[in-house]
C-alpha cells in the first residue's frame, strides 16, 4: 500500500469548509479525493476549485451512512492516509425539528468513516467541530480547558458526542491520531472571488443574511437584541475568515502526523476577537461602501451573549494565525455574493 503521496480524503468536500480546505490542501501539496452525497451542496464546487487551482478533484456520491459503499470506496483508494471529516447536518433549528435525522446522519456517518479507517489503517484524523460546545461561557475568552456547557441543540450534542467518540476511538486503537478542531464562525470566500458560500435557502449566519440583505434578496438584517451586557447591546461573536479556517487543517494534518499515537488533541480555530453585530455591520459597510438596510429585532431564543477564542494553543503547537480580518471577511464575501447572483 502506497502512503507516501499523502492522499486525503475530504468528507464534505463539495461543502462550504470543505471545498475551501480543498483548495489550501492542494496548495500544500496534498492530493484529494472528495466524498459527499451532495444533501447539501452541488459538483458546482469543484467547479469553483478547479477554477481556482486548475485541479479537478474527484467526488465519489456516497452517504456515509452506506457502510459498504463507504468501505468498498476505501478499497478503491489504498493510497489515502489522512480524513478531514467535515460531512454532517449543520442546521440548530433543523436539528431541533429532525433529531433522529440528525443524530443519524451525523453520529452514523462518524462511525461507519471510523470503523473504515480503522479496517484501512488510515493514520491521521481531522474532526470539524464547533465552539457551540462552550455554550455562554462564564469566562472569555474560551481556551480549550474552558469547561464544556450541555448542547443547547441536538447538533450541537452530535458535535458534542463526536469529539467524544474520536476520543473513545483513539484510546482504543493507539495507533491512530484525532485533532478536533473547535471553529468559531466561519465567514468570507476566497480572495480570487470564485468560490465562497452558496448561499441557502434560509441563511443562519450573520454573514450570508448581510448580504442578501445587501443584494435585496431580503429586506433587512435583524439584529436579534440590543440590551446584552455587552459594549453595544448586541451579541459578540469571532469571525474566523474561511481561508484562515482552511489553513488550520492542513496544519491539523501535519500535527497528526508527527504527533505521539493514540493522541487525541483539540484546537480552538478562531480570531481572537470579538465582534458584535453592529460591528460586523459597520465592518460591512466600511469595506464595501455599501449601505445595508437593518434594525433591531426581539432577543432570539438560544443565542449565547458572547464567545470569541484563545487560540495560543493553536499557535504554538500547530503553528497557525489567522491572517484576515474582518474587512477582508466582508470584502471577499460580497466579492463572492455578487458574482454569484450574476452567474
Ligand atoms: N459553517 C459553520 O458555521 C460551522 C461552524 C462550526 C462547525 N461546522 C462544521 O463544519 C463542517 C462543515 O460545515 P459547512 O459549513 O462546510 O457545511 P456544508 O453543509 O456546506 O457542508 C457539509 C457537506 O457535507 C455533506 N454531507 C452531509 N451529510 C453527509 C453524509 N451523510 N454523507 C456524505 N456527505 C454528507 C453535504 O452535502 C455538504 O456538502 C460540519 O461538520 C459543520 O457542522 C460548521
Amino acid at each position: 500500500m502506497d502512503k507516501q503521496k499523502k492522499t486525503i480524503l475530504v468528507t464534505g468536500g463539495c461543502g462550504y469548509i470543505g471545498s475551501h480546505t480543498i483548495i489550501d490542501l492542494l496548495d500544500k501539496g496534498y492530493e484529494v479525493v472528495s466524498v459527499d452525497n451532495l444533501v447539501n451542496s452541488t459538483e458546482d464546487s469543484l467547479d469553483r476549485i478547479e477554477a481556482v487551482t486548475g485541479r479537478r478533484v474527484v467526488n465519489e456520491r456516497i452517504d456515509l451512512c452506506d457502510f459498504d459503499a463507504l468501505r468498498q470506496m476505501f478499497e478503491r483508494y489504498p493510497e489515502v492516509s489522512g480524513v478531514v471529516h467535515f460531512a454532517a447536518l449543520k442546521s440548530v433549528g433543523e436539528s431541533v425539528q429532525q433529531p433522529l435525522r440528525y443524530y443519524e446522519n451525523n453520529i452514523t456517518g462518524l462511525v461507519n468513516l471510523l470503523r473504515c479507517v480503522r479496517e484501512f489503517e488510515v493514520r491521521e484524523f481531522v474532526f470539524s467541530s464547533s465552539c457551540s460546545v462552550y455554550g455562554n461561557a462564564e469566562k472569555l475568552p474560551v481556551t480549550e480547558e474552558t469547561p464544556l456547557q450541555e448542547a443547547e441543540s441536538p447538533y450541537g450534542r452530535t458535535k458534542q458526542m463526536g469529539e467524544d467518540i474520536c476520543r473513545d476511538f483513539v484510546a482504543a486503537c493507539p495507533e491512530h491520531r484525532c485533532v478536533l478542531l473547535r471553529y468559531f464562525n466561519p465567514a468570507g470566500a476566497h480572495e480570487s472571488g470564485l468560490i465562497g458560500e452558496a448561499p441557502g435557502k434560509e441563511p443562519e449566519n450573520l454573514v450570508p443574511i448581510i448580504m442578501d440583505a445587501a443584494l435585496g434578496v431580503r429586506r433587512e438584517v435583524v439584529v436579534f437584541g440590543d440590551d446584552y451586557p455587552t459594549r453595544d447591546g448586541s451579541c459578540i461573536r469571532d469571525y474566523i475568515h474561511i481561508m484562515d479556517l482552511a489553513e488550520a487543517h492542513s496544519l491539523a494534518l501535519a500535527f497528526a502526523a508527527k504527533a505521539p499515537a493514540g493522541s487525541c488533541e483539540v484546537f480552538n480555530v478562531g480570531s481572537g476577537t470579538g465582534t458584535t453585530v453592529l460591528e460586523a455591520i459597520a465592518a460591512f459597510e466600511r469595506s464595501t461602501g455599501v449601505k445595508l438596510p437593518w434594525r433591531i429585532g426581539p432577543r432570539r431564543p438560544g443565542d449565547v451573549v458572547a464567545i470569541y477564542a484563545n487560540y495560543d494553543k493553536a499557535a504554538r503547537l500547530l503553528g497557525w494565525q489567522p491572517r484576515r480580518s474582518m474587512d477582508d471577511i466582508m470584502r471577499t464575501a460580497w466579492a463572492w455574493a455578487r458574482r454569484w447572483r450574476k452567474d
